[in-house]
């Protein structure tokens, strides 16, 4: 169906008079000003210098003294004038031309510049403002942050920038503190392209949900939290498109490149102007991992800034669920999880994965993830896969624990002072926990599970095979399933066989 010239004449020639601005040819005789039915705006919009808008989701008071063009069914490379920049562009045209089919409306491109002003400063309003769909929201909020870090990590640069990341930061902290729905709809919107861009504007964006539904209600602190995440990575600005988008294994001199941008990336935000220490801090520490492993700095957990180890876990998740150049996707989002839940608490913070596993279940449940948000157990009997080097497939819990070491009595086995545990993954062949005391390897123990559902008193024996300091006080434990006396049936067996 194409909308007829009478449908939607410019607004300001109801009277009869042409649009200011109007060509003098004025509109088509055939009457086809039209992009209705069309999927997606015109391609030759950008050669014939228009931005396209889709009619839907603009924010039509950021469209205030900027001209509006629409595309033609009759020749795709004219784009008629609609609305004069003199002459306001209102809800009222834009039902009018909703209602005629069109989906998109075109703007000039030297009107851009105007218009993404005017949507930042708009957007913390429509942010809390209850009358706008969550849906509307999450897009023009997730759209406008990626406009803007495009434009801090090319000519602009971050110093430019910063009230205008000040206003974006605030409007996602709005929409996440004022909304409970905010997190899935922002990341079902969310692109998982890995272009550095997209990659700081989900992290800053899921950063902002994690932390607050963490517990962190702070205005100030919320929106630090979200220009942290959103410029994480601006170092790599300092890192060649050559080695950010390498197919192949990296060489030694690009991980060199690579490891040197959460440095490189403070050093230029101070250079900037930035003096937060959230912003500093999480741009710097958002590789380093709870056993210190990571880099640049190889700092443990007990000395990470709390906010940058949420950094670390959406970070993460982000990089494994994204599609990378000549890549399919790396990981789904069950694989993404099973691996952080996994590598908890050695490379992350076990609180702060289970915190966003919920996150994601929230979502999932919503509709808005359309996957498996945790990976299925294994059928009965099947073989379960191995992950890395383990026998046996482990899977992420959070379950408080009481451990009592057991005590030879003669024959029996005797229950010693009860220790205060939390269990973090489970396989059929072991548990993983944190203990509040030391527990010698080979040490028999007896383990209560007091978690939901199947781990709801669970009762479980096994042996200590690994412990080792954690931070805190905590003891990170491994505990193998066997049953003590015929473990020590064996050995005895082993020796006596020499
Ligand atoms: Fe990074």
């Amino acid at each position: 169906m194409e909308a007829a010239l009478s449908v939607i004449a410019p607004p300001n020639a109801a009277a009869g008079q042409p649009a200011a601005g109007q060509p003098a040819s004025g509109q088509p005789a055939d009457g086809h000003l039209v992009q209705s039915g069309m999927p997606a705006p015109r391609p030759a919009a950008a050669r014939a210098g228009f931005l396209p808008l889709p009619l839907d989701q603009v924010l039509v008071k950021a469209l205030a003294g900027i001209p509006v063009h629409l595309g033609t069914a009759c020749d795709a490379d004219r784009f008629p004038l609609y609305c004069s920049a003199a002459a306001r562009f209102t809800e009222f045209h834009r039902r009018r031309l909703k209602d005629a089919g069109v989906r998109f409306i075109y703007i000039p491109m030297n009107y851009q510049g105007r218009f993404q002003e005017q949507v930042e400063k708009e957007l913390i309003a429509i942010a809390a403002d209850p009358a706008v769909a969550i849906s509307t929201k999450s897009t023009l909020v997730y759209e406008t942050s990626i406009e803007l870090i495009d434009q801090v990590l090319s000519e602009q640069g971050v110093a430019r920038c910063l009230p205008r990341l000040d206003r974006v930061a605030r409007a996602v902290s709005t929409l996440v503190v004022n909304d409970g729905r905010a997190f899935p709809h922002l990341f079902a919107t969310a692109q998982h392209d890995f272009y550095t861009a997209t990659h700081m504007v989900n992290v800053g964006t899921w950063m902002t949900a994690l932390a607050f539904a963490m517990g962190v209600t702070d205005e100030a602190e919320l929106n630090a939290l979200c220009t942290a995440g959103m410029l994480h990575d601006v170092g790599k600005v300092y890192v060649p498109e050559h080695v950010l988008n390498k197919a192949g294994a990296l060489s030694e001199a690009d991980w060199l490149l690579l490891r040197a941008h959460p440095v490189r990336g403070a050093e230029h935000l101070r250079s900037q102007g930035v003096v937060s220490d959230i912003i500093l801090r999480v741009t710097l520490e958002h590789h380093e991992r709870m056993d210190g492993t990571g880099y640049p700095r190889g700092l443990r957990g007990d000395q990470l800034h709390p906010l940058s180890k949420i950094c670390a876990v959406v970070d993460s998740f982000d990089a494994m669920t994204a599609c990378r150049p000549f890549k399919n996707r790396v990981k789904t989002i069950a694989e993404a999880v099973t691996i952080l839940q996994a590598e908890a608490p050695h490379k992350y913070d076990p609180a702060v994965v289970a915190a966003w596993v919920d996150l994601l279940k929230g979502a999932a449940a919503a509709g808005k993830i359309n996957e498996p948000v945790v990976a299925p157990p294994p059928p009965p009997g099947a073989a379960p896969a191995p992950v890395g080097r383990r026998a046996h497939e482990r899977y992420g819990i959070n379950c408080p624990a009481v451990l009592h070491p057991l005590l030879r009595r003669g024959d029996a086995w005797e229950e010693g002072p009860a220790v205060t545990a939390k269990a973090h993954n489970i396989s059929r062949g072991g548990v993983g926990l944190l203990a509040q005391t030391a527990v010698k390897p080979g040490q028999f123990v007896r383990l209560l599970l007091r978690g939901k559902g199947t781990l709801d008193n669970r009762t479980l024996e096994g042996m200590a095979v690994r412990c080792r300091p954690f931070q805190d006080g905590w003891h990170d434990l491994g505990i193998k399933f066997c049953a003590p006396a015929a473990e020590e049936q064996a050995a005895v067996a082993a020796l006596a066989a020499g």
